[in-house]
């Protein structure tokens, strides 16, 4: 008999992984909840029509990547009705929104949620086909300040926030605006018309999208048709008066509050229902798959599937991504040294010298390690190279003259250190 196999593109998360993952749920929810949002758990399948009118029907999600299935009428009450499991949770949300009627509260809805997604896409390091998000969703009327760049600027401080503590560094804000729906449909009308000469040149599914939906030709991976999206209509130049404004009030707030970021005119992501500013997160560590997570605001998606004007913005962080990017991390931090020094007394009558310095230095907050007098000194350095970045010899002519010998094993340069700079070019 065969072997029954996990379905490809599919995990069995294990312990002790699962505690990292643990860890990143909770850490999440800690933050979430100071910035007063509540958690909403939705169905892992919807009804087919709502991912086709939210994502959007020439996306590739909708087009090639979702699981769908006729879930046949098993009573006469019953209709057989066309399912799909989640690839993403916004458009779930929405729906939720409208059916609870959130929007009569007048109150901005802050939800997040945490769960499993699927789409059938090819795998590959950091790309599943049942994947989780931790996403979060602003949404609400108006008259709450549903619009404001002040919830643009909140989500992203937030998510530097998240990072932050869940200990990710090197991660790159991109950001960009993609317009009002009108901005959108003026951009679109000028690639529609650029396309024309150039689409027969393009693949299979430019020359669809040229067609029926331009913006979608701006996902498009073949690299022999990179060229040619590089000469086509930028969104920037198609922003209307409101827009720039929007997104000028965001770019000052993210100065103000220091949080980093790169523009990038190029960024209009995967989805449909996106208007004004969009963002993602990369890590440079991750490879081909490098965003960490993607988002937006969608002022238009509530009215798209039936629902009253309800602006929001939101974001969903790919959990395994975030996994991969700490576990590189923690395995980087193994092999490079992390004590900022280690103190090397030459001979066992120093050891007492050499522990006053410990002690001295580590009251000043460094991390040191203490090496033993009864080492040889090439064994002391030995020692130091594994586990510090510096070693320090204090021996009985340093202790009388006050000036120490300093090696940095990365540069390899050694110095003649006073005492009284030993912190400093130790704290470097
Ligand atoms: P998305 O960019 O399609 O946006 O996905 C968000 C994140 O989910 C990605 O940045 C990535 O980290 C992760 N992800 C996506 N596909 C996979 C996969 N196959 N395997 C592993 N991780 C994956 C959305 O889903 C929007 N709903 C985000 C949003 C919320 N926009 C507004 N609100």
């Amino acid at each position: 008999m065969t072997t029954l196999k996990v379905v490809r593109g599919t995990r069995d998360l294990l312990p002790p992984e699962t505690a990292l993952w643990n860890r990143i749920e909770a850490t999440a929810r800690r933050v979430f909840a100071r910035y007063n949002f509540g958690e909403i758990r939705t169905p892992i399948f919807e009804d087919t029509s709502l991912f086709a009118r939210s994502v959007g029907e020439e996306t590739d999600i909708v087009s090639k990547e979702m699981y769908t299935w006729e879930d046949r009428a098993r009573a006469q009450s019953e209709k057989s009705q066309s399912l799909t499991l989640r690839p993403e949770n916004t458009a779930g949300v929405v729906r939720a929104y409208i059916e609870h009627k959130l929007g009569e509260s007048g109150q901005l809805q802050k939800l997040y949620y945490i769960g499993p997604q699927f789409r059938r896409e090819r795998p590959q390091k950091g790309r599943y086909r049942q994947f989780w998000q931790i996403g979060a969703e602003v949404i609400g009327p108006p008259s709450a300040g549903s619009e404001s760049p002040v919830r643009d600027t909140e989500i992203l401080e937030m998510l530097a926030t998240l990072l932050d503590e869940l200990g990710v560094s090197g991660w790159t804000l991109e950001l960009n605006s993609v317009g009002s729906s009108a901005d959108r449909e003026r951009y679109n009308q000028a690639l529609r018309e650029a396309l024309v000469p150039v689409a027969p040149r393009m693949c299979a599914d430019c020359q669809r999208r040229a067609a029926t939906n331009p913006l979608r030709v701006l996902d498009c991976k073949v690299p022999e048709d990179q060229p040619i999206i590089a000469t086509l209509p930028r969104i920037a130049d198609f922003l209307g008066e409101d827009s720039k404004l929007h997104f000028a009030a965001v770019i000052a707030a993210l100065d103000a509050a220091g949080v980093p970021y790169h523009l990038n005119p190029r960024l209009v992501r995967g989805l449909d229902y996106y208007t004004r500013t969009t963002f993602e997160f990369t890590h440079g560590g991750l490879g081909a798959q490098n965003a960490l997570l993607g988002g937006g605001r969608y002022d238009g998606l509530s009215e798209a599937i039936g629902g009253p004007k309800a602006p929001g913005i939101g974001f969903a962080m790919g959990l395994d991504r975030l996994v991969l990017t700490l576990q590189a991390q923690e395995a980087e931090r193994k092999t490079t040294p992390r004590a900022d020094a280690y103190i090397a007394p030459l001979g066992e009558n120093l050891n007492a010298a050499a522990l006053a310095l410990a002690r001295e230095l580590r009251r000043a907050g460094l991390t040191i390690e203490l090496g033993d007098g009864s080492f040889r000194l090439k064994k002391s350095f030995e020692a130091a190279g594994k586990i510090a970045r510096r070693i320090v010899i204090l021996g009985e002519d340093e202790l009388q003259s006050g000036i120490l010998t300093v090696k940095d094993f990365a540069s390899g340069v050694q110095l003649k250190v006073p005492r009284g700079e030993l912190f400093a070019i130790l704290a470097k």
